[in-house]
């Protein structure tokens, strides 16, 4: 495959660019009027995320809005809870419920580790992108670490604490290791199967890492998402374990080239922690609330700290909601421009 802009996968590769690639975890979605307008033909998140025409016109507008130097699918990390027979519902301004949620061994009965084909609506959509994209940007393909998973799974949607979840792990510890097992196999499946339609590298997410004990991390998220990287051998791996700062040495063992960071890791201590490692992130998507001067200054601060080499540029978090559009656009530009003069 020939690419226009390669920047993301020479710096994964840990190869020198001429400046640090950018993209921005939910890149795709509610800041955009232009997602909006074909989230309404859509009419519901999960007919767009299941038509591969829709899903790939969305996963490429940041491209061509924002300038972007990847695209991520448009996708859900809960499309595998469905597949694996957990159906999910995505409630406006609620977020996602499940109508029936893991409690107990026999809730087992109906779930079933997912093969990739059935998630061909994915697949089809990455074939769709890649076709229209054209080399024009490498295309991310992702999933959730399975604890964040398997979180939703035995929740039945979002919470502020995961106690159920977090219960589940002290109280039936051997029932978690099943499911978590049947997660991490669907995900391999699923992972393998996006790289196969063209994925040109993945990110796994594990957006509840934090509210794990270091200890419980290590035995119930790390230990899976470390199946997964050692599974995962023809396509760069970016992991991002959102608040997981205490685990940083551990990940720098991880069968992987990227790690992902949130504004709560410190940039120099990392540095020193995962040493192996690429690094992607981290500013906080608040900053964008600030001017378009906040906006440049934080940008350039988190440039200088990462370094010419070794960094992707991101967020820590996804974009929220109502951040402006040209306060996104700054951040973008910044990093392009004084990381290009930076060197
Ligand atoms: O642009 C991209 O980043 C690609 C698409 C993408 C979406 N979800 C689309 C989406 C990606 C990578 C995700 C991952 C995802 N989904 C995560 C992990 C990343 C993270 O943020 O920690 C999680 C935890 C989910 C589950 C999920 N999906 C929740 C909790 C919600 C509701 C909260 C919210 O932000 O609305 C979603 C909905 C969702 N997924 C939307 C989008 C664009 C908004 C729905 C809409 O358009 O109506």
């Amino acid at each position: 495959m020939h690419f226009q802009n390669d920047l993301l996968l020479k710096a994964a590769k840990a190869e020198t660019t001429q400046r640090t690639p950018v993209w921005l975890m939910r890149q795709a979605g509610r800041i955009l009027p232009e997602y909006r307008k074909v989230r309404a033909i859509a009419k519901d998140f999960k007919t767009l995320v299941k038509t591969p025409e829709l899903a790939a016109e969305v996963t490429i507008q940041p491209v061509d809005i924002l300038g972007v130097d990847a695209a991520i699918i448009f996708s859900d990390i809960l499309v595998i809870p469905e597949a694996m027979g957990l159906n999910y519902e995505m409630e406006e301004s609620k977020g996602p419920v499940f109508p029936k949620c893991i409690m107990s061994p026999a809730d087992l009965s109906g779930i079933h580790v997912a093969q990739a084909e059935e998630l061909h609506y994915v697949l089809d959509a990455i074939k769709l992108t890649k076709r229209q994209l054209n080399g024009r940007v490498p295309l991310i393909g992702f999933s959730g670490a399975p604890w964040t998973i398997f979180s939703y799974m035995v929740e039945g949607g979002g919470s502020k604490t995961f106690s159920k979840a977090k219960k589940m792990l002290y109280t039936q510890p051997e029932f978690s290791h099943r499911l978590l097992t049947m997660i991490t196999e669907s995900t391999i499946n699923y992972l393998k199967g996006q790289i196969t339609a063209g994925a040109d590298i993945v990110q796994i997410f594990d957006s509840w890492a934090g509210i794990l004990s270091p200890e419980q991390y290590a035995e119930f998220s790390l230990k899976y998402i470390a199946r997964i990287c050692d599974a995962i051998d023809n396509a760069p791996t970016i992991v991002f374990a959102k608040g997981a700062y205490f685990a940083r040495e551990e990940m720098n063992k991880l069968h992987c080239q990227v790690i992902g960071m949130d504004w709560n890791m410190d940039i120099q201590e990392s540095r020193k922690m995962m040493p192996d490692k690429i690094l992607q992130g981290n500013l906080d998507p608040c900053a964008l609330y600030g001017s378009l001067d906040d906006v440049k200054r934080e940008t350039r601060k988190m440039i200088d700290a990462f370094g010419p080499r070794r960094h992707i540029a991101n967020l820590g978090h996804g974009l929220y909601p109502d951040i402006e559009v040209d306060k996104v656009k700054c951040f973008i530009d910044t990093v392009k421009e004084y990381s290009s003069s930076a060197r």
